[in-house]
This record gives C-alpha cells, structure tokens and sequence, in this order.
C-alpha cells in the first residue's frame, strides 16, 4: 500500500508546481490579460459570429495537461472573440458590467489564499471583511444598525434571499399561498418572478400596480390594489419597488410605497440592483430618497461598482429576520456552531450558502485602492453622458422616451412611412452586424425602442459620440436602402 500512495503521491504533487514551473504559467496569463487591456480599445463590442465557441468542444478534458499558450489561443479565439464584449466602454446594452483592474487581483488573492468566508469560526477577517462591507452600504442606504446582509453572486440570488426572507418573517403557510399577494409594478425584474417561483410562491398572487407616463408604480393605486384584496379574503404581504428599472431606468415613488408598506403591515423590499450605487451621487440621493424605509434591498456591486460580474448585494433592516429564514445546525459542524454568536453574522447563517466564494476581496481591494472618490464621479460621468446622449439623440431625429432618471434612456427613429417596429429592428440588426458599439432593445407598450445603457466604466464621451454617429450611419442606410 505504502508504494502505491508513494507512487500516486508523485502525481498528485504536480498539482502543485514549485515557483520555477508557476512563473511561466502566471506570467503568460497576466502578459494575457495586459494585452487584452491593450487591444480593447480596438476590440469590437459585439461580434455576431458565434461558430469560434464551439472550439472549445474541440479540445476535450484528458489524461494530459496541455501547454499555457496554447490554451489562451483557444480562450482568446472561442471566449473572447465571439458574442458579446462587456469589458468594452462601447457595451451600451442591458445593464453592463465592467470589471474593474483591482477586482480581478482580489479574486486572486481569494484564490490562491482560500479562505473560507462562510463561518466566522475559520475565517474571521473574511466574514469581517465582507461584514464590513454590508455594513459600508447599509450606511449609503440609510439603515440602522442592527441591520445586516450577504453578498450574493448577482441581483438575482440576492433578491431571492431577500424574499425567502420575507416570507418567513411573516410566516407564510404553504396552504395561503394562493391567497398571498405580492405587489409589483410590470417594470420589475424578471428574476423577481423567477425568484417567487424558486421560493415556492409561484402560485401567490402578483398584482401588477398601475405605472405612470415614466413607468412608476402609482402610490394610489397600490392602496387601491390592497383595500380592494383586504375586501376579497387575499392577504397583502409584499410590496417589491423597483429604484432603477432595467428597461427605462425609472425609480417607484420610494417614499410612498414605504409609507403604504408601514401603515398596511407589508414586508417593503426594494431592487436597487441597477440604481441603487447612484446614491454615491450627492444630486441623486433626493431621488433615491426612502430607500431606507424598505425592509429589505437589493444593491449590485457588479453593476453600480463596475466589479467584474459575480457580485450582487442583499440589505435585511433586521439582521434576526435574515437569520430566521436561513439559519441551520449540522452535527459535523458542533464546534464552528459552538463559536457562533449572533454578533458573528455569518454569510453561511445569513444565505442558503455553505461553502462560497470569498467576494468581500473583489470588492474590498479596489474600494481600498481607488478610495470611493473615483467610484463616485464615474456614477456622475454616466448619468451626464445619458443627458448629452437623450439631447443629441433628438437633434439626429429620433423620438424618445421618458428623460432619464439615471443612465438608461430610449429612443426609436420614426421613419417617414413603414412599420416603426420592423424598421428599429432592422437598425438594431445592422449595429449589432457592425460590432463598434453594443446596445440591446425591448418592448414599451407595443413599441420597439432601443436603448442605451451606460454604467461600463470604461464608457466616456468618445464611446458615446461613437454610437451617435453610428447611429446616424446606419439611419442613412436603412431610409436610403428601404
Ligand atoms: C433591476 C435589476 N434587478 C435584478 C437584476 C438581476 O441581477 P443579476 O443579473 O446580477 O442576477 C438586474 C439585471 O440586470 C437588474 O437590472
């Protein structure tokens, strides 16, 4: 026995290669990643050949291991290369990314140190860390202390903790689910219903609160909606606004709903996944006013903070109501649990997490490095360069929607004569078929609009000038060619 564990031992040592094998392996990937920065001004933003991604299948998993180099040329020719190029100050589209220099070091030295950031037992200064960070943007939002949370690995995640969470703070019984009603605005998150479904609750009632002319949910009508489901037996239980709507960018009346929320007994919890990092700007904090009335929200670091993605945020007011729902004891865990307290704020007492990804040193490091100063103009940057872009956009003809409250604006061209819907599809065609800027469309009442979406934060006034002109481009094209 003792020859074969020496001899399997002598394989599994490759797993770790001494400094004299790791130096040319680290050094070819971060000469990698410095030329990928080098060329990404010239990169496309988006390219619409997708057949390069299927190499990957090509080059199976074996028995063998297979040179550094030419593992990145397969990377950069099939991940890089094909589809969408979110790294891009040109990605104009959904609501971008990013990936800020410093969090990819962090992510490093997650990795490579791997401390366990689940249970404050074994990784005190992780848990303090990501705990120190929470606690950073429960100030930022307003909360009180006693307030707590988890970093997430997106919006999606982090709001549906934030509704488990709220279902059992109010006791829910799967027997009422169907009288159960959460109320939301039809400009809400699709991850929201994808979440109430995941949490069991897809049989709950969703009611769908009137929007005004700039999509946001109509304070009367809410109370409306709950007198008139009091009356019919239901029992109101959720309200979910929205601070940042992914399609138009609108924020909820925050404040009213929160009102509404308090007097009627509701769980208040509010998605600021998009917008909510916009309170760092002194001019929005007056429009992101009541987000400290919610019992819950949603902040996304991998937006608003322009981390690579992989980092969403959830705020519970009462830290007690997030453990309830996701505190559990395991016999093989007797002595972390024997060190827990309730000051310990755990990510694993505190999410459906055990074992997770140590997110706080993506986050922690570039906020330590930059200081929050250049975080906070580049929030204002973009929220400028959607102004400039909605005015420019109208002097090239196009018509557009509601002025934008943040950094998402749209708009469509009205052509003389034809179907205006066929007519922004083909436009989007053509641009996404050029690749030099990126942006995405969707549906407001019937109609097709484009969008523009700035939060990368490579974006400046060169990108936006571009999809201008672009724009401008491809109109002359497509009224010259129809
Ligand atoms: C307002 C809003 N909420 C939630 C999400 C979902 O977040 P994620 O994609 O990080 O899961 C998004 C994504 O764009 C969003 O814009």
């Amino acid at each position: 026995m003792i020859e074969r564990i020496k001899k399997l031992e002598s394989i599994s040592r490759r797993l770790e290669p001494d400094r004299g094998e790791r130096a040319p392996v680290r050094d070819a990937v971060v000469a990698y990643g410095e030329g990928f920065l080098d060329r990404l001004p010239e990169l496309k933003a988006y390219e619409a050949d997708k057949e390069a991604a299927t190499e990957i299948r090509e080059s199976p998993i074996v028995d063998e291991g297979v040179p550094v180099d030419k593992l990145l040329a397969l990377f950069d020719e099939a991940v890089i290369v094909p589809g969408v190029n979110p790294a891009s100050g040109r990605f104009l589209a959904y609501i971008p990314g990013g990936g800020i220099y410093y969090s990819s070091l962090g992510d490093h030295l997650a990795a490579v140190t791997n401390r366990y950031a689940g249970v404050r037992f074994a990784g005190p200064g992780a848990v303090e860390m990501e705990n120190m960070l929470l606690d950073w943007m429960a100030g930022l939002v307003g909360y009180p202390e006693g307030s707590g949370g988890n970093l997430a690995s997106g919006g999606s995640i982090a709001n549906l903790t934030g509704i488990v969470t709220a279902r059992d703070a109010h006791g829910l019984k799967a027997r009422d689910y169907e009288r159960v009603v959460v109320y939301l605005s039809g400009q809400v998150h699709h991850c929201i219903h994808k979440a109430l479904g995941v949490a069991g609750l897809g049989e709950c009632v969703q009611r769908c609160v009137p929007m005004d002319e700039r999509y946001r949910m109509v304070p009367a009508e809410l109370e409306h909606a709950i007198a008139r489901d009091r009356a019919d037996g239901l029992i109101p239980w959720l309200v979910i606004a929205s601070a940042g709507t992914t399609d138009v960018g609108a924020i909820d009346p925050l404040q009213e709903i929160g009102r509404i929320a308090k007097a009627e007994g509701l769980w208040y919890h509010i998605d600021a996944a998009y917008g909510g990092f916009f309170a760092l700007v002194d001019e929005c904090r007056p429009k992101l006013a009541g987000m400290e009335l919610s019992d819950s929200i949603v902040l996304d670091p991998h937006k608003g903070l322009f981390l690579p993605y992989g980092t969403g945020a959830l705020l519970v007011k009462d830290v007690e109501a997030l453990r309830r729902a996701h505190h559990y004891q395991a016999a093989y865990m007797q002595d972390i649990l024997a060190e827990e307290s309730l000051e310990s704020n755990s990510p694993a007492e505190l999410s459906p997490e055990l074992t997770k990804h140590f997110r706080g040193l993506r986050l922690w490091l570039p906020l330590k490095l930059h200081g929050v100063g250049p975080f906070r103009a580049c929030l204002e940057e973009k929220l400028l360069l959607t102004r400039y872009f909605y005015s420019k956009v109208q002097e090239l003809g196009f018509e557009v929607g509601p002025e934008p409250e943040l950094s998402v604006a749209t708009y469509r061209w009205v052509p003389g004569d034809g179907d205006a819907n066929e007519f922004n599809q083909a436009l989007v065609d053509e641009i996404h078929r050029d690749g030099r800027v990126f942006i995405s469309s969707t549906m407001l009442e019937g109609k097709f609009v484009l969008r523009l979406a700035v939060l990368t934060f490579r974006t400046h006034l060169e990108s936006v000038d571009l999809l201008l002109d672009v724009l401008a481009e491809k109109i002359a094209l497509l009224t010259s060619s129809g």
